[in-house]
């Protein structure tokens, strides 16, 4: 099934590994064009080599963090520079480690560091990006959040929080965009393997845990992320897609 992006420009934030890394893969084999946005400038080059190599697309890097404004202000100018984007995918840090539950969470630190990396940097890029793909008249964004923004988990608790406030934020860009041809959608994973999620130390009980029996593949978030930004999703806006294997029991 042709996607209908191949030529789009995509700008996906985290997007040098994991979750993200697998996002571009499904993009650049769809024919989009990348600009990917990580701190480690070494692994993004080497992201974007693997990916020109692979797929025979353009991509590029920009490194920075994205709890940093003037960092998203240079990722905009260096995508507008590059002819604008239609593509705008916002994958976060992980939040603080080891996860905790609520009352566990004495340590502000963590926190500032949660609220800098979940709420704060990605409503820098969802404020300083979307209006750069609004501007093509058939933009996409979507966020990559977390199964507990509708069904809360055990030791979540920083996630939860903040990502509830992403979750927010998105219901209001959908609505403010929507008259621009834009829609903006989530996809909420969980127990999706990738590396650094395959280094938690309950990963077999978390899998069992699972309706399905098994632990979410990253090129299924990744094909689930591609059908949201392909000419087939333009009727869906405001949009939460669980990735969890039935983890979620919340009514909708
Ligand atoms: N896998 C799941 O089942 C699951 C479930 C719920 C939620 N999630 C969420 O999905 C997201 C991705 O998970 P993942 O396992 O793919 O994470 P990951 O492997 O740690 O990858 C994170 C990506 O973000 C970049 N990044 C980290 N900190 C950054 C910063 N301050 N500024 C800019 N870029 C930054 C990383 O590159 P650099 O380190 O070079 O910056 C990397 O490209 C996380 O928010 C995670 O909590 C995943």
């Amino acid at each position: 099934m042709d996607l209908g992006i191949a030529g789009r420009r995509a700008i996906v934030i985290g997007g040098s590994q994991g979750l993200g890394y697998a996002v571009c893969e499904r993009l650049a084999a769809e024919g989009a064009e990348l600009l990917l946005f990580a701190r480690d400038a070494a692994r993004l080059t080497d992201a974007c080599a693997r990916l020109q190599r692979a797929h025979g697309v353009r991509a590029d890097a920009c490194a920075g963090d994205i709890t940093r404004a003037e960092d998203i202000d240079r990722l905009a100018v260096q995508a507008a520079e590059k002819g604008g984007a239609q593509i705008l995918v916002l994958n976060t840090p992980r939040p603080p480690s080891p996860m905790r539950d609520f009352l566990q969470e004495n340590d502000d630190a963590r926190w500032e560091q949660g609220y800098q990396q979940q709420l704060h940097g990605a409503l820098l890029v969802l404020r300083k990006l979307t209006p750069l793909v609004a501007a093509g008249g058939c933009g996409r964004v979507v966020a990559i959040t977390s199964a507990s923004v509708k069904q809360p988990m055990p030791r979540h608790a920083i996630s939860t929080i903040y990502r509830a406030g992403v979750q927010a934020a998105l219901k209001h860009l959908a609505m403010e965009v929507a008259a621009q041809g834009v829609t903006v959608n989530a996809v909420a994973p969980a127990t999706v393997i990738t590396p650094t999620f395959s280094t938690f130390h309950n990963l077999e009980q978390r899998i069992q845990a699972v309706p399905l029996k098994r632990a979410g593949k990253p090129e299924e978030l990744a094909a689930t992320v591609a059908f949201l930004v392909s000419e087939y999703a333009g009727f869906i806006t405001g949009e939460t897609i669980q990735l969890d294997g039935g983890q979620t029991l919340a009514l909708c």
